[in-house]
């Protein structure tokens, strides 16, 4: 098993950013509820403990706590914020509130540089939030740093491996907190970095064989980021025990199943079967103008084709699905796992748990970044693994009302370009989604000398910048490429006479219109 270093999540809004910076050092994280028992923690090959911060009082009633023998565990444990104060209260300190609330950049005067601040010294800038601080340490403790207004801003214990940073070294704006990572990681925890992407292809592979012996696994192909790096891991593990299936619904995007046919048919040479139910999709889908009923339509249409054409694959016993980290991670969030719960909010689109097989989930431990690293050591298109993200429900909620044959077609030349555009203003990186909407209003034209709104529509283009797709920011997509994208739809796709730009944030409004 590989070697761990658990987070204990006190309902840190960075719990996740935690564990991947831990993951950055080449060291497996998991990140897990903060009351988690030392029982259960010897189960895993634990080099380390951090514990994270958090928005509640370690004095006020009912705040989260946690086993309190973690000291027992004879692992190192670094307290962040929220997780100093509780490991210096367990230990003989005392916390209280701070004579003024510390937010945002501050300068560290470094008393000790070794241990957990070695290759540091003099004054570095760290990044603080809290209101709480630690007011008083047992004898045990040495003052490692202090700001201007945190007399005890990282500590450690003289007995005990515990060490506490009252500031956060997991975000950016403390440019020295990931030597403080390497520090804790190799230093303290003695890790040897053995995370790497080349071990997992191998450990994934090993575990996926055992899981399915020579049984055969289908996977459900959407031509996003996670199912093609699940079926191209799978293929890698099983090779021909692995039937993939595509659902050519109408709603994508131009070339779109081209792009999956040859990557995968083609290039991986992978049994890919292709279920072109569009007719029956745009029947069903057709006079209904609600977004909701629309999502219904196509979420329950994708199971019949999916299920219709996995009823014909012989012998199948396990569903392969490209189940990511942060959508399984039981954290201290009382609400549960943000990110989660937007895959909860559209899970339509997606398949039922019961559909008889067993699932085989080998994406389970990895967050996003990872799962395009391993896309590219797996050897994907480079042009599929940093895809943006496509809805299930595909351009049906994008083509605001009635979704027509004809309409589709006219925002599919209009996406093209737009995309087109975007790539080719080296854009297409630095943008979490950008998508085109055809609205349902004709647009004044002039044909001629005529005034017309015969056939005439508007096109939406839409950039968002995000980080969890909870809240996201429009994109300032330079004017002249702005300019380039509504000119070329204007003039090459017939149907639009009119774009424009949509910049709301969400929340109020939504990434997509629908
Ligand atoms: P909204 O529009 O809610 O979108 O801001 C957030 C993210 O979810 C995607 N999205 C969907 N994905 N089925 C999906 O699989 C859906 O019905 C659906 N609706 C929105 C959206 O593209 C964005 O990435």
């Amino acid at each position: 098993m590989e070697e761990t270093i658990a987070i204990l999540d006190f309902g840190s809004q960075y719990g996740q950013l935690i564990a991947r910076r831990v993951r950055e050092h080449k060291v497996f994280s998991r990140l897990c509820r903060h009351d988690i028992s030392c029982a259960e923690l010897k189960k895993l090959n634990l080099k380390g403990l951090i514990l994270s911060g958090g928005p509640a009082s370690v004095y006020a009633e009912g705040s989260p706590r946690c086993d309190p023998d973690l000291f027992t565990l004879g692992v190192p444990v670094l307290g962040i914020c929220y997780g100093m104060q509780i490991g210096c209260e367990l230990l003989g300190g005392k916390i209280g509130m701070a004579h003024a609330r510390e937010y945002g950049s501050t300068r560290l005067r470094l008393t000790e540089s070794d241990g957990l601040l070695s290759h540091l010294a003099g004054e570095k800038t760290v990044w603080m939030s809290h209101g709480d601080q630690v007011r008083e340490l047992s004898d045990d403790f040495i003052s490692l740093g202090e700001t201007p207004t945190c007399p005890y801003a990282a500590v450690r214990h003289n007995k005990v491996p515990f060490y506490g940073v009252q500031f956060h070294p997991e975000v950016t704006h403390t440019p020295c907190g990931s030597q403080i990572f390497q520090n804790f990681l190799y230093e303290i925890c003695q890790c040897r970095g053995d995370w790497q992407m080349g071990n997992f292809i191998e450990q994934a592979c090993e575990k996926i064989k055992s899981q399915v012996g020579d049984a055969t696994v289908i996977c459900g192909l959407s031509g996003g980021v996670d199912s093609s790096v699940t079926a191209a891991l799978l293929h890698r593990a099983i090779g021909e025990q692995l039937v993939c299936i595509f659902v050519d619904n109408g709603l994508l995007r131009k070339g779109e199943r081209d792009h999956v046919e040859s990557t995968f048919r083609d290039h991986f040479q992978l049994d890919l079967r292709v279920v072109d139910w569009s007719e029956r999709f745009l029947t069903r889908l057709a006079g209904v103008t609600d977004p909701q009923q629309k999502r219904t339509i196509i979420g329950h249409e994708f199971i019949e084709a999916f299920t219709h054409e996995a009823d014909r694959i012989a012998d199948v016993k396990f569903l392969a699905q490209g189940t990511l980290y942060p959508d399984v991670i039981e954290s201290g969030h009382k609400d549960g796992n943000p990110a989660a719960n937007i895959k909860l909010h559209h899970n339509v689109g997606g398949l039922p748990e019961k559909l008889g097989f067993e699932l085989v989930e080998p994406l389970r431990d990895l967050f996003k970044d990872e799962v395009r690293l391993l896309g590219e050591h797996l050897g994907l298109p480079e042009a599929l693994v940093w895809r943006h993200p496509f809805p299930g429900p595909g351009l049906a909620v994008r083509v605001v009302g009635d979704v027509t044959r004809e309409r589709l077609d006219i925002l599919r030349d209009a996406d093209e370009i737009m995309l087109e555009e975007i790539r080719a203003a080296g854009l297409y990186r630095g943008i979490a989604q950008a998508l085109t909407v055809l609205l349902p209003i004709s647009s004044v034209g002039v044909m001629g000398d005529d005034r017309s709104y015969e056939n005439q529509h508007v096109v939406a283009v839409r950039a968002v910048q995000t980080q969890d797709f909870m809240t996201a920011d429009w994109v300032h997509i330079p004017y002249e490429v702005l300019g380039r994208i509504s000119s070329r739809i204007i003039n090459e796709v017939r149907g639009i006479n009119r774009v424009v730009y949509d910049i709301s944030s969400k929340p109020p409004a939504t990434i997509e219109w629908e």
